[in-house]
């Protein structure tokens, strides 16, 4: 199934609500998109293909508008399989289309798929006409690959700008901004962009300025997952400034993992004194929150407070994962507070701290570190730390 966006210009992606996790680890309890768009003028060219399994439908989308044989361009804003893993189809039947894209995208698809097809290079800012319509590309490396750049048609302001400005959910028909909940839309594209994006926030920010700065106008953001937005293209530019910007908000995320409960009733504790204090507070038991909801609830808290019991040695095995998530998706500097319980030597609280102190963020003192159930003496702990946090939250 197609949509128009404006004359000439379709969307001919895909839904997938047969995948369970995106990058088979984000829960995806809406589906996702992979967006694709055809432009149909006097050259014909598609920008950005679908995941392999999602090839057939989407050459059937395209049937529907055009011989895909014709196509004259296949635009790739960036590589990544979930956008291209459906190119050797068709490649095998549009031999004569061109290959679109940086220089870097150039040695990555010579790597991923190696195709028999001739490429044009797309330097930035070049301009590429197809007729009454001209495209020009605008780089955005790192935006979240290194190849990656957005494509813009001049004379409908309609900006592809890939994985940016993208969301989680699947469109089953409701592909623009002014037919979905936005509600749902804002939650599905901050999950989005705190689980696949929060490593390269410096160029999100530098994305955006780079398109502010052009001074072009922009009727049309559509990306290439999710809704695309045309009654208000603005409203995700500047929720995504905001989710990337340096701004941290004035809560204390609490997340904890707990066996029997001997760690819960200590990160409760701590809560109780936080409340105390007026400190906003967010607790999550990492066991059953998923992991992409604690690291949306988390990555602009502007302190967090990770609570572990000792496990065979190591921190509980999901809270380590997170305390790698925090190092791995780069979090921005902020004070990190550790809480923890253990049976007889201990050893969950002392590596994770060592590794997030290692990994220079600071670690808030006291750290309440409790052998067996907690008492009196640890809940002057939890009161102190709970004063140092609400100071640094003032
Ligand atoms: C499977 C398992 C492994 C454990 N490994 C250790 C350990 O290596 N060192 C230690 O001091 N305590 C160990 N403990 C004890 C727990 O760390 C301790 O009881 C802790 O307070 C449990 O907190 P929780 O109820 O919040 O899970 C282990 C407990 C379990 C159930
Ligand atoms: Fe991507
Ligand atoms: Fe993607």
């Amino acid at each position: 199934m197609h949509r128009e966006l404006t004359k000439g210009v379709y969307f001919v992606g895909v839904d997938d609500n047969h995948t369970e996790l995106f990058e088979n680890l984000w829960d995806i309890p809406f589906g996702v998109s992979y967006n694709s768009y055809l432009i149909v003028d006097e050259k014909i060219a598609v920008i950005e293909g679908v995941k392999g399994p999602w090839a057939d439908e989407w050459l059937d989308n395209i049937r529907e508008l055009v011989d895909p044989s014709k196509i004259d361009y296949i635009i790739l804003n960036h590589m990544e399989p979930d956008h291209t893993g459906s190119l050797p189809d068709i490649a095998k039947i549009a031999p004569n289309a061109k290959l679109v894209y940086t220089q870097k995208a150039s040695a990555m698809q010579k790597s991923f798929f190696d195709l028999d097809l001739d490429e044009i290079i797309a330097e930035d800012l070049q301009e590429l006409s197809l007729g009454s319509k001209t495209l020009q590309f605008v780089h955005a490396k790192f935006l979240h690959w290194p190849e990656t750049m957005m494509t813009y048609i001049k004379e409908d302001e309609i900006l592809f700008s890939c994985d940016a400005f993208g969301a989680f959910g699947a469109l089953n028909g409701l592909h623009f901004d002014d037919e979905i909940n936005m509600e749902i839309i804002e939650w599905e594209a901050k999950r989005y962009v705190c689980t696949i994006i929060t490593a390269y926030f410096k160029f999100v920010q530098a994305g955006i300025k780079k398109v502010k700065d052009l001074g072009i106008g922009i009727k049309m953001i559509a990306p290439s997952h999710g809704p695309i937005y045309r009654k208000d293209p603005m409203w995700i530019v500047n929720k995504y400034d905001e989710w990337s910007g340096p701004e941290l908000e004035k809560v204390c995320t609490i997340v904890y993992g707990s066996m029997y409960g001997f760690t819960f009733r200590v990160a409760m504790n701590l809560k109780k004194e936080l409340e105390k204090l007026d400190v906003t507070v967010k607790m999550f038991n990492i066991s059953y929150t998923g992991l992409s909801r604690v690291i949306t609830e988390t990555v602009r808290a502007g302190v967090i407070v990770l609570g572990t019991p000792t496990y065979d040695a190591f921190p509980f095995p999901k809270i380590w994962n997170f305390a790698n998530e925090i190092q791995g998706k780069r979090y921005p500097p902020r004070p990190i507070g550790i809480l923890g319980t253990y049976g007889w030597q201990g050893g969950g609280v002392e590596k994770i701290t060592k590794q997030l102190a290692d990994a220079r963020y600071e670690i808030l003192e006291p750290i309440v570190h409790v052998k067996g159930r907690p008492t009196e003496e640890q809940s002057a702990q939890c009161k102190s730390l709970a004063k140092v946090i609400a100071e640094r939250l003032k």
